[in-house]
């Protein structure tokens, strides 16, 4: 297998003056791969070079995850403050008390005495079934509430105070919430994990994060072509098939996924690709080939607004459609106030 030097791949300087990888690996298995198929990537994906893995509670592969870790550790392929680890507290466990419990497992599954990041998985104690539908909605969810998402926050900083996280991140925020919350947090987060893609940019909550010192964290970055079937609809578009992706991967002689990677990483996020057959090809194109900034500016073209993970699942009574959780008219959505 080939083995990428980790001292080659490009690097993203934190708030705090941290230098993390340009890109990490993601473990969502997206409801079709187990927990042993994706651990068993991670393995791989450690002995190719990755430095960088994205973990959750809610994926259910932790503990695996974990042994793969402890075995690298021991047979010496890695350091432990060679790796980052990120972990998300799932919207079930948002409660007083909760995060950290919920925290206190993920390092125990994982293995590791303290976590490189940890984020607030979504901004809302909101949560569906595993391998629900796009249907499925829980009567007991909520709206967005800064106070709730404050004593979620307090929980995360003590976490941080006591040195079992090096850094804090949100994730799934849109600017009308992070302007609410950002005044409020004692300490400021480093990381913002967000959905994003060539077809879908975010321009003005990337820049957003970026000028207020938080690194953005890409995820889906290929665009998720075996997300789960709740989060797909008809309009969807797959970036891998736009033609302008399609042309500048024959140019480079990469698959199309490819060049979301290496568009990814030249914009200036931190994609964290999922992968169990192609890891190797997404570290390796980060150090070699980079596109041009002909192709740069072509792709930037390609932004068609395609949110691809909707949330539609965590909407609250009253909400009516999934747009209600994504705050598009610059303020934060009280109610519901569109329609698909
Ligand atoms: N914070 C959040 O709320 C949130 C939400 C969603 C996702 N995430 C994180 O983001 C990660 C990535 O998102 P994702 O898994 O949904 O989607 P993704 O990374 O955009 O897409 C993954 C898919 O792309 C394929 N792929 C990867 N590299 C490829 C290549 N070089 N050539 C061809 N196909 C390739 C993979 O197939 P193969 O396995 O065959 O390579 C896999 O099916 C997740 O795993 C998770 O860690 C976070």
């Amino acid at each position: 297998m080939a083995f990428i030097d980790p001292k080659l791949v490009p690097k993203r300087k934190l708030a705090n003056g941290q230098e993390i990888p340009c890109i990490g690996m993601g473990t969502f298995g997206s409801d079709h791969f187990s927990p042993e198929q994706v651990s068993r990537a991670v393995a791989g994906a450690i002995r190719c070079g990755y430095r960088l893995f994205d973990c959750a509670s809610v994926y259910g592969n932790e503990d695996l995850i974990g042994e793969v870790f402890e075995q690298a550790m021991k047979e010496g392929v890695v350091k432990r403050e060679e790796l980052f680890v990120t972990s998300k507290v799932w919207n079930d466990m948002h409660g007083e008390g909760d995060v950290l419990l919920s925290c206190a497992k993920t390092l125990k599954d994982l293995r590791l005495s303290y976590l490189d990041f940890y984020f607030v998985h979504w901004p809302f104690p909101n949560y569906h079934a595993p391998g629900c539908d796009g249907d499925s909605r829980n009567p007991d969810s909520k709206l967005f509430s800064v106070e709730e998402f404050m004593t979620v926050w307090r929980q995360m900083e003590r976490l941080h105070d006591m040195g079992l996280v090096r850094n804090l991140g949100m994730s799934n925020m849109t600017i009308p919430k992070l302007e609410a919350v950002l005044p409020l947090c004692r300490i400021q987060p480093t990381v913002l994990e967000i959905e994003l893609h060539p077809c879908f940019q975010q321009p003005e909550l990337y820049d957003y994060a970026v000028a207020h010192g938080i690194l953005p964290i890409g995820y889906c970055p290929i665009g998720s072509p075996n997300r789960p079937e709740r989060d797909t609809t008809p309009e969807d578009i797959a970036d891998t098939q736009v033609p302008e992706v399609m042309e500048i991967a024959k140019a480079h002689g990469v698959h199309p996924a490819v060049v979301c990677i290496k568009w990814a990483v030249q914009r200036g996020q931190v994609p964290i690709p999922f992968s169990i057959h192609n890891y190797a090809a997404n570290l390796e194109c980060t150090v070699k080939d980079p596109l041009t900034d002909a192709e740069m500016a072509i792709l930037k073209g390609v932004d068609k607004n395609c949110r691809l993970i909707k949330g539609q699942v965590f909407l609250w009574p009253g909400a009516t459609s999934w747009h209600d959780l994504w705050d598009e008219d610059g303020v934060i959505v009280k109610g519901g106030n569109k329609t698909c």
